[in-house]
C-alpha cells in the first residue's frame, strides 16, 4: 500500500501540477474557480475501510471504500453521454473485500485529485472539489432558495418581460422569487395569444389536467367550472381533487377592462402557521383529518381523500388543499364533523383577513405565477357587460422549475 503523504510530496511539485482536469460526468460546477469550492485537498489517510480526506479549509470527511467504488466516474462506470451510472455493485467481485482495506491496491492524491487503484486493476479518479461537495455528513449545498413565509408587508417581486427573455439574470430572478415566495409577477409582456404557452414551454412541458394543457379564463355559456363564470372566486387552490395537484400556475392577462375582477392571493403556509399559533386544536384537526375532494362532469369523476393542511416529516406545512366548490360530501363521524367544520371556519377566517392578502389588478401583458400547492388565489366578481376579461393559463411541474434554475446556474 502506498503512503498518501509520499504521493502528496511528489505531486506537490509545481512541475506536476498541470494535470488534465478529471471529468466527473457531472454538469454542476465542482472545479475550483467556477463557483465550486476553493478548498484544495490536504491529506488522505486509509483506516478501517474508509479514506479520511482533509481539505485546506479544515473540512474533513470519511469516505467508505464501497462509496468511492460506487461513485467512480470513468467511462465504464458512468455512461459518457448520459452521465448515468453503469457500475453495478451487486456484480462487483470485489464487493466483499470493501469490508476491509483489502479492496484497495494503492491510492495517491494531490491538491485537486484523488486516484484509487483497486485490487481488480480498475482505477478510479476523483476531482477533489467534487468530493468536497459530496463529503459524507455534509449536505450538498442546494442551489434552490427556501420557501419563506410572507410577512404582512409582503409584496411580490416584478420582473420585466424583456429581462425574462433576455440574456441577463431576469429569468433566474423570476424563478428564485417564485420558489422563495410562491408568487412572482412578470410585467410588460406582449398581448399575444399563447404567450403563456411559450413562457411555460421555455421551462418545461405544460402539465395537462382535465381542463386541458392550456386554458382560457373568461366567462362562457354553460361553464363546467366556476373560473369560467363572472362570479367572484373565494381564495382557493386549484384541483385539490387530484392525487398530485398542479404545482405551478401561470396566468397571463390579455384583456382586463371589465369592471371588477381584481386578483387576490394569500400564502397558505403563513395562514396555517397563524392557525397553529392561535388555535392549535383547529390546526391539528385540519392537518390530521382526511376529507374528500371531487370534481365531476360528463366525462370525469376525479376524487381523492387528503387533509386540508398536509405536513412534512418535521411538522411543517407542505401542501394546502382548499377549494370550497369541490369539497365532496364530508364523510366523517358525527363528532368529527362538528370539530372539522369549526376548524375549517377558523382557517377560512384567517384567510379573509386583509393583512393576509395581496390584491392586484392584472394588466394586459402581465403574468402572475404562483405555487398552487402553497399560495391560494381568488378574484372579485366582474361585470362582463362593462368590458372584456381574458386570461390564459397553464400549469408547470415544480420539478421543471427547479431543474430550470439548476441549468441556469451552470
Ligand atoms: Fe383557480
Amino acid at each position: 500500500m502506498s503512503s498518501g503523504n509520499a504521493f502528496n510530496d511528489a505531486w506537490g511539485d509545481p512541475q506536476n501540477q498541470k494535470q488534465a482536469p478529471i471529468d466527473m460526468a457531472e454538469l454542476r460546477h465542482y472545479r475550483q474557480g467556477r463557483g465550486a469550492p476553493a478548498a484544495t485537498l490536504d491529506s488522505a489517510t486509509l483506516q478501517a475501510r474508509r479514506l479520511t480526506l482533509t481539505w485546506s479549509d479544515s473540512r474533513t470527511g470519511q469516505f467508505p471504500l464501497m462509496w468511492l467504488r460506487d461513485h467512480c466516474a470513468c467511462d465504464q462506470c458512468r455512461h459518457p453521454m448520459t452521465r448515468e451510472r453503469l457500475y453495478k455493485l451487486l456484480d462487483d467481485p470485489l464487493w466483499e473485500r470493501f469490508a476491509s482495506d483489502d479492496a484497495l491496491e494503492s491510492f495517491e492524491f494531490d491538491a485537486h485529485s484523488l486516484t484509487l487503484a483497486w485490487r481488480d486493476g480498475h482505477v478510479s479518479r476523483f476531482d477533489a472539489g467534487w468530493l468536497y461537495q459530496r463529503c459524507p455528513g455534509q449536505e450538498l449545498a442546494t442551489l434552490l432558495p427556501t420557501a419563506t413565509p410572507w410577512a404582512e408587508t409582503f409584496t411580490p417581486d416584478h420582473i420585466v418581460h424583456a429581462d425574462f427573455v433576455g440574456e441577463g439574470d431576469g429569468r433566474s430572478r423570476w424563478v428564485r422569487a417564485l420558489l422563495r415566495d410562491g408568487l412572482v409577477m412578470l410585467d410588460q409582456g406582449p398581448c399575444e395569444l399563447e404567450e403563456v404557452s411559450r413562457i411555460a414551454e421555455s421551462i418545461g412541458p405544460m402539465r395537462s389536467t382535465n381542463f386541458g394543457g392550456r386554458f382560457d379564463v373568461r366567462s362562457v355559456p354553460n361553464p363546467n367550472n366556476a373560473a369560467y363564470t363572472a362570479i367572484g372566486l373565494e381564495l382557493h387552490t386549484d384541483l385539490p381533487n387530484w392525487r398530485q395537484p398542479p404545482d405551478i400556475q401561470l396566468l397571463y392577462c390579455l384583456e382586463n377592462d371589465a369592471e371588477g375582477g381584481e386578483s387576490s392571493f394569500a400564502d397558505g403556509f403563513a395562514v396555517a402557521e397563524i392557525l397553529r399559533a392561535e388555535n392549535p386544536d383547529a390546526f391539528r384537526v385540519l392537518s390530521e383529518t382526511l376529507i374528500d375532494f371531487r370534481f365531476q362532469d360528463d366525462g370525469h369523476d376525479i376524487a381523492v381523500r387528503e387533509p386540508v393542511i398536509d405536513l412534512d416529516e418535521a411538522g411543517r406545512p407542505r401542501e394546502i388543499r382548499f377549494n370550497n366548490w369541490i369539497r365532496d360530501t364530508l364523510s366523517l363521524s358525527a363528532d368529527q364533523i362538528e370539530a372539522w367544520y369549526d376548524a375549517y371556519r377558523a382557517f377560512w377566517q384567517i384567510l379573509r383577513r386583509p393583512e393576509q392578502r395581496v390584491e392586484l389588478t392584472l394588466e394586459p401583458g402581465q403574468m402572475v405565477a404562483f405555487d398552487n400547492r402553497r399560495v391560494l388565489h381568488g378574484r372579485n366578481a366582474f361585470d362582463p357587460n362593462t368590458g372584456k376579461r381574458h386570461l390564459q393559463g397553464t400549469y408547470l411541474d415544480l420539478d421543471m422549475l427547479q431543474s430550470h434554475l439548476r441549468v441556469l446556474s451552470r
